[in-house]
């Protein structure tokens, strides 16, 4: 039986990888939804794109919703310097004529949550954790629903990327992050820590052109267009790819090292808001709230996405 999943996501050169991997993985996942956050650029953009990468992979009945507009607390911060001024700049893909859903996303999230057995919904975390936060709030009786989250979000050997301390989703949204790591679901984290481990080299990107598909060919433009900024802010033969990890992790685990440890948020200081304080050598007896990994395996990682990718047209 292929494992039910919800997408929560702000795509994203980025995401789209993690979408188009989650999709072409029809035997391990079930997609039951993409839900579009603000985060990396505007909702409106976010939701634009996700159904525009749904158009790309040909899975057209997996229906999109609109997520919440702006984080708990703050004002939202985006990320135009990196993913472009529509989110997905890079490939030149159509405007999308599937509909986006006129149910809230975190209504969708809730009701889909109610409605199934308790324990068969994935939440997949591809950008701020608004939209799950907000559904915990409005409806608690959801908490003991959910499977697992697997998110991507965080850091702690590698520290931060949108500021010495934080990493970009964790960051954006710290409160909600915050409601999410001390709301006891089983959570796993792919961090920073995992995520410049897989950096997409000029032989890895070629290799996934390679493949001669358009999905290849657009992962290829995507990528080639995001790696621009990383490129130059780390001086790496390749930049970090950040969100199919989370899809890699549900399909293949054992590509990933980490253990269960604290994690906690700051959420006060105006120095180090949006850190993912983790308490990797269980200094403190806190509750062990994350599972939390540390290392990936880049090659394995790389070979299971080109070899998803090419099932895709
Ligand atoms: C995260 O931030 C976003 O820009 C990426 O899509 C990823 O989810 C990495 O810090
Ligand atoms: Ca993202």
């Amino acid at each position: 039986m292929p494992r039910k999943i919800i997408i929560d996501t702000d795509p994203g050169q980025d995401d789209a990888v993690a979408i188009l991997l989650a999709l072409a993985s029809p035997d391990e996942i079930e997609v039951l939804a993409v839900v579009a956050v603000a985060g990396n650029v505007g909702l409106h953009h976010n939701a634009n794109n996700a159904r525009k990468v749904l158009e790309l992979s040909g899975h057209t009945s997996v229906p999109v919703y609109a997520g919440c507009a702006r984080p708990m607390r703050r004002q939202l911060v985006t990320a135009e310097h990196v993913h472009g001024d529509t989110g997905l700049n890079g490939p030149d893909l159509p405007e999308p004529s599937i509909p986006l859903q006129t149910q809230h996303g975190v209504d969708y999230i809730i009701d889909a949550l109610m409605s199934a057995e308790p324990g068969t919904i994935t939440l997949c975390t591809l950008g701020p954790l608004t939209n799950i936060a907000m559904a915990m709030v409005k409806q608690p009786a959801i908490i003991g629903r959910i499977a697992e989250i697997v998110m991507m979000g965080g850091a702690y050997f590698e520290v931060g990327n949108i500021t010495p301390a934080a990493e970009f989703n964790i960051y954006v949204d710290p409160e909600a992050a915050d409601v999410v790591l001390r709301s006891g679901v089983p959570t796993t984290m792919l961090p920073l820590d995992v995520t410049h481990q897989m950096q997409s080299t000029p032989a890895r990107l070629d290799a996934i052109r390679a493949l001669g598909n358009r999905t290849g060919e657009a992962v290829y433009q995507m990528l080639s267009f995001s790696q621009e900024f990383d490129l130059e802010k780390y001086g790496w033969e390749g930049a970090p790819l950040h969100d199919p990890t989370v899809i890699a992790y549900l399909l293949r685990p054992h590509l990933f090292e980490g253990r269960h440890c604290n994690v906690s948020i700051e959420t006060d200081s105006e120095l180090t808001v949006g850190m993912t304080v983790t308490d990797y050598w269980h200094v403190t007896g806190k509750v062990r709230n994350v599972n939390y990994m540390r290392n990936g395996d880049a090659e394995g990682f790389y070979a299971l996405l080109n070899e998803r990718l090419a099932r895709l047209p």
